[in-house]
């Protein structure tokens, strides 16, 4: 039996990958370290959450003394940190939790990591860390690191301890850089879950400009079946690009969640508001990100789909249909997760 420590697994990647860990692998335990901030939620986990290979530890992992403690009585394999700030809007108001866990939270686990010692430590980082594209060419993992918002410049920065701690103390680990992500679970902060809750609840679809940037979209199960690959047969001290392979400029992916409940459920969203469509609500404000805000991101996975021959199974019109299906069975759970604070970061971002 190995054990994992999964960091940050109460939250959108963290749980939908503790659940495919469990299920794909019988000889895997997982430990869950994770703060339980606003976007973490215990309830993502409901249905394993008494699996006897699993344990719920809540806690920073910037707690040095917590993470030794862990390592050391856990016997931990690997380490897999997905813990972090993650919302660049937030980051933009507000950068210092993000510089706190996704800077001091990776080095402490990196200097854990380096005393208890383990066999990976897999760091979950983000193609944000590259900045921006025109409307031509991709990303590759030898592309320079750029970064243009706040989030961005944390996630590239614990990077670059990973590597240094590679290189100087052959800490073994490995980073991944992911597309956006959507599906089950995310929290109603993110594009595609916030116009579904807004275009359910008839509310303001708000588009940040013109709505013209572009995304490369992937379903997360996707990217978990990356990341468990990476984990598994990854090359120490390398980095794996995992995209998509699905751009879609913003207008268009709201337009297609639109398009998918007025199809689906047309007199659930016309009962709860005034517009007969949800295409209705959209709404162009002017872009909270303003200079920040990247244009485009588009990836080229060769690496992994080459090495670990991994290639996305879920194609954006199924996957999009699903997503929305899960958010309209699911609306207990979005309320549930949301809270006053969220309605004042709603304030302070949307006027
Ligand atoms: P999320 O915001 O949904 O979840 C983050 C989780 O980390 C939450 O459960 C939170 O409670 C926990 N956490 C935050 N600070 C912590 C701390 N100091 N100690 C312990 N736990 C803490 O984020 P997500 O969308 O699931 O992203 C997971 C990882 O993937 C992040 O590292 C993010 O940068 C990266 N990533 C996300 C995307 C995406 O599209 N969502 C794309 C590329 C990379
Ligand atoms: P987001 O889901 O926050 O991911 P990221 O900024 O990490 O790519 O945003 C995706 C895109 O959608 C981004 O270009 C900003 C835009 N956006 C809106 O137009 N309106 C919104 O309410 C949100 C949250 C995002």
């Amino acid at each position: 039996m190995r054990t994992l420590l999964v960091t940050g697994g109460a939250g959108f990647i963290g749980s939908n990958f503790i659940r495919h860990m469990l299920i794909a692998h019988a000889d895997v335990r997982v430990v869950n370290l994770d703060k339980l901030t606003y976007a973490g939620n215990l309830s993502n986990l409901k249905d394993i959450e008494d699996d006897p290979r699993y344990t719920f530890v809540r806690g920073d992992i910037s707690d040095r003394s917590l993470v030794n403690r862990l390592l050391r009585d856990e016997d931990v394999h690997s380490i897999l940190n997905f813990a972090a700030e993650s919302h660049v809007d937030r980051s933009v108001l507000d950068a210092s939790p993000f510089v706190t866990t996704n800077i001091g939270g990776t080095l402490a686990l990196l200097d854990a990591a380096r005393e208890h010692g383990v066999h990976r430590f897999v760091q979950i980082s983000t193609d944000e860390v590259y900045g921006s594209l025109d409307s031509e060419g991709v990303f590759h993992e030898e592309s320079p690191i750029s970064p243009n918002n706040p989030y961005a410049a944390t996630k590239a920065a614990a990077e670059l301890l990973c590597r240094a701690y590679y290189r100087t103390y052959g800490v073994p680990v490995i980073i991944t850089r992911s597309s956006n992500n959507y599906g089950p679970y995310q929290f109603p902060e993110k594009l595609i879950p916030l116009m579904i809750r807004n275009a359910l609840g008839g509310k303001p679809l708000p588009i940040y400009g013109e709505g013209k940037q572009v995304r490369d979209w992937l379903h997360v199960k996707d990217n978990c079946l990356a990341i468990d690959l990476v984990r598994e047969r990854g090359e120490g001290g390398s980095v794996y690009n995992i995209g998509g392979s699905c751009e879609k400029e913003n207008i268009e992916v709201v337009e297609r969640i639109c398009s998918i409940l007025e199809s689906t459920m047309v007199k659930e969203v016309a009962a709860s508001s005034d517009h007969l469509s949800p295409h209705d609500l959209i709404e162009f404000i002017d872009d909270p990100r303003g200079a920040a805000h990247d244009f485009r991101y588009a990836l080229d996975s060769s690496r992994i789909r080459e090495s670990l021959g991994w290639s996305p199974t879920i194609g954006f019109a199924d996957g999009l249909k699903s997503t929305v299906a899960w958010y309209r069975t699911h609306r207990e759970w979005t309320e549930n997760v949301i809270s006053g604070e969220y309605q004042e970061y709603y304030e302070k971002v949307y006027g």
